[in-house]
């Protein structure tokens, strides 16, 4: 039976996505920008001709939720197809503060398309990675991502691609965690709520996509201090949408304010560095990697456990045996 198995990383975002032009084609409101992260990586093998779909995520069988998501997104490359068995396993905690999602369906494209023997465009399969999860169609790529919001109904023009390789600068995203125990409110249902709900959403859409070539101009000029402007920017203006939601979608706890204090308080002593925050608690800190050791130490007072993450390569195959 055609098997293949694909290696991902997760991605952070610098420059949010949040809302949906279109649910069913999982088409983005915004377009957004992140940084895929090492060493944290999903595996996925997919076996194509399998006695019936089955999910194993994690060594434990998928929930129907989980396995309609992914069985769906193996239907796009034919809806004909054979069933088939698919095992994912993440290598860092599920609790660690990073979106599995990205990983786990940038992984799962690349290995499903190898199996189903099908050659596809690194663009075509971001655009499947996306119906999976928004955030997986950054995932395919290494370093640093852009996802176009795109036009067209059809979103075959809303799909990722890279601004710069992994190592065109030494960072390190440091992931203050203070709540290692499940998401109260998925970003699906919270962006979702947002969108329906809160009377910020228009100058949530209009003002987004401003932020993108400020960004890429920092990333493309090594600029932290640039960069840190807009990342706290998008993540402020993203909360704060959600915040005016009714009813309210809060991810803050007292340690995530707690740990914007720390980033503030290491800027105004000269370290350059920058937080972003997704849905949920725990804190994303960026800075160079010659800080990186300073900025950690003073996260650690704060938070539960702190992950130091590098740029990442992008998806990748992994030969048999
Ligand atoms: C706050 O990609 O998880 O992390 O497309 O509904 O699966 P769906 O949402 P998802 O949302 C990610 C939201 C975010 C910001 C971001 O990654 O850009």
């Amino acid at each position: 039976m055609p098997t293949a198995t694909a290696i991902a990383h997760p991605n952070i975002a610098l420059c949010k996505y949040w809302g949906k032009r279109d649910r069913a084609l999982n088409l983005p409101a915004v377009p957004s920008l992140s940084l895929t992260l090492a060493p944290f990586s999903t595996t996925t093998t997919v076996e194509w001709g399998a006695s019936r779909d089955e999910l194993m995520l994690n060594g434990r069988p998928g929930t129907a939720e989980e396995s309609r998501k992914v069985f769906a997104v193996l239907d796009l490359f034919d809806s004909w197809r054979p069933r088939a068995r698919v095992v994912t396993q993440n290598d860092f905690p599920t609790a660690a503060g990073l979106a599995s999602s990205s990983s786990g369906f940038a992984a799962l494209v690349l290995a499903g398309a190898k199996a189903a023997g099908q050659a596809r465009t690194v663009e075509e399969l971001s655009v499947f990675a996306r119906r999976g999860s928004g955030s997986a169609s950054r995932s395919l790529f290494g370093g640093w991502a852009e996802w176009r919001a795109g036009e067209r109904g059809d979103g075959l023009d809303s799909y990722a691609f890279e601004i710069a390789a992994a190592n065109h600068w030494d960072v390190r995203m440091l992931v203050a965690i203070f709540d290692a125990g499940p998401k109260e409110v998925s970003s699906r249902d919270g962006m979702n709520h947002t969108q329906e709900t809160s009377p910020f959403y228009p100058a949530w859409v209009s003002s987004a996509p401003h932020d993108l070539p400020a960004a890429k101009a920092a990333i493309r000029a090594r600029d932290l201090e640039a960069l840190g402007k807009v990342m706290e920017r998008s993540a402020l203006r993203m909360h704060a949408c959600m915040m005016a939601a009714d009813p309210p979608v809060i991810y803050w706890k007292s340690g995530s304010v707690w740990a914007q204090e720390v980033v503030r308080s290491l800027r105004s002593k000269g370290i350059p560095c920058a937080w972003t925050m997704d849905a949920g608690p725990n804190v994303k800190v960026l800075v160079e990697a010659e800080h990186a050791e300073v900025v950690r130490a003073k996260l650690a007072v704060v938070a539960e456990r702190v992950h130091v993450l590098e740029p990442g390569g992008p998806a990748r195959l992994v030969e048999p045996g």
